[in-house]
Order: structure tokens, then sequence, then C-alpha cells
């Protein structure tokens, strides 16, 4: 296997995971979690999202939560953004980096940012002048890139052509999403293969979510295709409103054990990271979505 030497985790927990938490976690604890998850060496963690508090109640505190994170240098912590509204709160709350969600499916798109895939690229597009206007860096994320809860499959082309526009419009990377965490390894390599040819493969990320427990697999066989930026949630937080069914993203923990496993280097430290994703978990009162974190404390225990 040829895999990269290092790769860059990037932390989606308290976003991804805490949007989809059926309880607004209270504000102190978003902060203390991204504060934990700052001591682990993560090089990037996404901490909010300004979005329409109508749609998603549980973010709506993402002011607060960014203006009371401590920042450390060198590390970023991107915010999600739909629209100009979105980008001027962000900047506000001192976002240095933004990201655009867009769809490789019509109807997602609809359902999840209530606009068409030409729609979403105008405010894309707006977005991204906006932003390089004022120094911030763009991220832009495909959802549905191997599957649609609403279409079923999606065609490799379809992600490849979302890809690319968002690229013309200035994001500087794209994060593919298995929303619905429907992808097998072989389907994620196609889908690589198919997205490589509009988008350099270093540009890229990977965002699976586990719902059918493909995520590890699926991650082993992009990152033999050279594949360097994954992003993952701590405890396995996550899911989508607008993907019924859908369940969270890859473990943080996992992933990293796994990547240790392989000898590749990402500069975290993994019994930081499971005693962050143990304080979320605590404060959830539930098991922590993580394999990894759950034998360790078994160990511990015995
Ligand atoms: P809309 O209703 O079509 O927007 O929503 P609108 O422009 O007509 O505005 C309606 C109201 O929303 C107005 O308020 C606006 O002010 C307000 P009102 O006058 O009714 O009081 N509004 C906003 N408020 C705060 N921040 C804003 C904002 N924009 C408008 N930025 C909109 C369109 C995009 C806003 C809405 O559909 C929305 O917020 N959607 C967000 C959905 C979302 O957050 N989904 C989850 C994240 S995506 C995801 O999880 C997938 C990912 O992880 C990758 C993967 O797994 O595949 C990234
Ligand atoms: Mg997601």
């Amino acid at each position: 296997m040829r895999l990269p030497k290092r790769i860059k985790m990037v932390e989606v927990g308290p976003r991804d995971g805490l949007q989809n938490e059926a309880v607004v976690v209270p504000t102190d604890i978003k902060i203390e979690l991204i504060n934990r998850l700052t001591e682990t060496g993560l090089a990037a963690i996404e901490g909010a999202s300004f979005v329409s508090p109508k749609w998603i109640p549980q973010m709506g505190d993402s002011s607060e939560v960014m203006q009371g994170i401590k920042r450390r240098p060198g590390i970023s912590y991107p915010v999600l953004v739909p629209n100009l509204q979105g980008l001027q709160a962000a900047i506000a709350a001192g976002a240095e980096e933004v990201a655009v969600f867009g769809a490789a499916s019509e109807s997602f798109s609809r359902k999840n940012i209530n606009c068409s895939i030409a729609v979403s690229f105008d405010r894309f597009g707006e977005v991204c002048d906006a932003a390089r206007k004022q120094g911030l860096r763009v991220r832009g994320y495909v959802s549905c890139a191997l599957g649609c809860p609403y279409e079923g499959a999606v065609d490799p082309e379809s992600v490849a052509w979302v890809a690319g526009r968002m690229m013309e419009l200035g994001c500087y990377e794209i994060s593919l999403g298995d929303t619905i965490g429907v992808g097998t390894p072989g389907k994620a390599q196609a889908m690589i293969e198919a997205v490589s040819r509009k988008v350099q493969r270093e540009r890229l990320a990977v965002h699976f979510h586990d719902t059918y427990g493909q995520a590890l697999a699926n991650i082993l066989a992009v990152m033999e295709q050279g594949i360097a930026v994954i992003d993952s949630s701590v405890a396995g937080l996550g899911g989508c409103t607008f993907a019924p069914g859908a369940s969270g993203n890859v473990a943080s923990e996992d992933l990293l054990y796994m990547l240790k496993g392989l000898g590749i280097e990402t500069g975290v430290d993994l019994q930081a990271l499971i005693d962050a994703g143990r304080y979320i978990s605590d404060f959830l009162q539930r098991p922590s979505g993580s394999r990894v974190a759950n034998a360790l404390a078994g160990q511990a225990d015995s």
C-alpha cells in the first residue's frame, strides 16, 4: 500500500455532531469542548455554523461560542455559512475561515439549504468574493457524494462537476461528504477518481458518516489514492437533520488509532482526544460512539 506519510485531521464534532443533538447543548459546554480539542494537537476544528436558527436551533449560539473559545495560533476554526448573512455574522464573531456547503443531489440541496444547486452556486460565489476581500479562506463541502437520502445513487460525474465549480468559485479545499454513510470502498475510489479529474487530489478532503460502518474502510481506500485530509468527529458525534437516519461521522479517536497503527503522522494526541470525547459523552449521558475510546476505557476499568 502506498499511503500518505502525514494526514490532516479536520475535527467537525462541535458543528456536525452538536447540530444533530435532540437537546441544545449549552454554550459553555460547547466552548469547553472546543477548548479541550484545541489541546489535542488538531490543526482544524470546525466550531459552529451561521445558519438560520429556525432551521438548526442547535447552532443558534454560534456567535457566543466562537467569541468565547480560546483560539490558538496555527489552528484554524472554520464555521459553516450558507449565504452572505451567515458570512457577516461569522466575521463579526472572529472567523478567519468559513465553509460553504452544497450538494451533488438536487433534492438534498433543496431540503438542506432551500434552493437549487444552480442558485446555491450564485450564493457561494457571493460568499467567496466577499470572504476573499476580507482575507478569509473558504472551504467547500459537497454533500451526497456517495448517495442521497431522497434520490438514492449519485453519479460520480455530478459530484465532480459540483466540486469543480466550487473550486472555480474560490474554495481552497473541497470536502466530499458521504452524508448518509452508504458508500463502500470501491465506490469511494471511483468517486475520487472522477472528482480528481476536475480538482487536484491535494485539494480534496473526505467526510464519511459511519451509518453503515464503512467509514474506516472507505478512508483507507481513498488514502491509497493520495487523499490526505480527513474529517472526523470526536466520540462519533453527528448526523444531519435533513438526512433522516444518518449517524455521526467516523469517530476521531477511531481514525487516529488506525492512522497511528499505520505509522502515519497527525500531530494529534490520542489520550487527549479520548478525554475530550469523554467530556462531551458524559454531558450527553451516553456511551461514546468511538469503539477505540470504549475499548480503552474497558481496559482501564479491568
Ligand atoms: P431560507 O428560509 O430559504 O432563507 O433559508 P431566507 O433567505 O428566505 O431567510 C429566511 C429567514 O432566515 C430570515 O429570517 C433570515 O433572516 C434568516 P426571518 O426574516 O424569517 O426572521 N436567515 C438567517 N439567519 C441566520 N443566519 C443566516 C441566515 N440566512 C437567512 N445565515 C438557509 C435558507 C440557507 C438560511 C436555511 O435553509 C438554512 O439555514 N439551512 C441550513 C441547513 C443546515 O445547516 N444543514 C446542516 C449543515 S450541512 C451538513 O451537515 C452536511 C455536511 O456535514 C457535509 C455532509 O455530511 O455531507 C456539511
Ligand atoms: Mg456531515
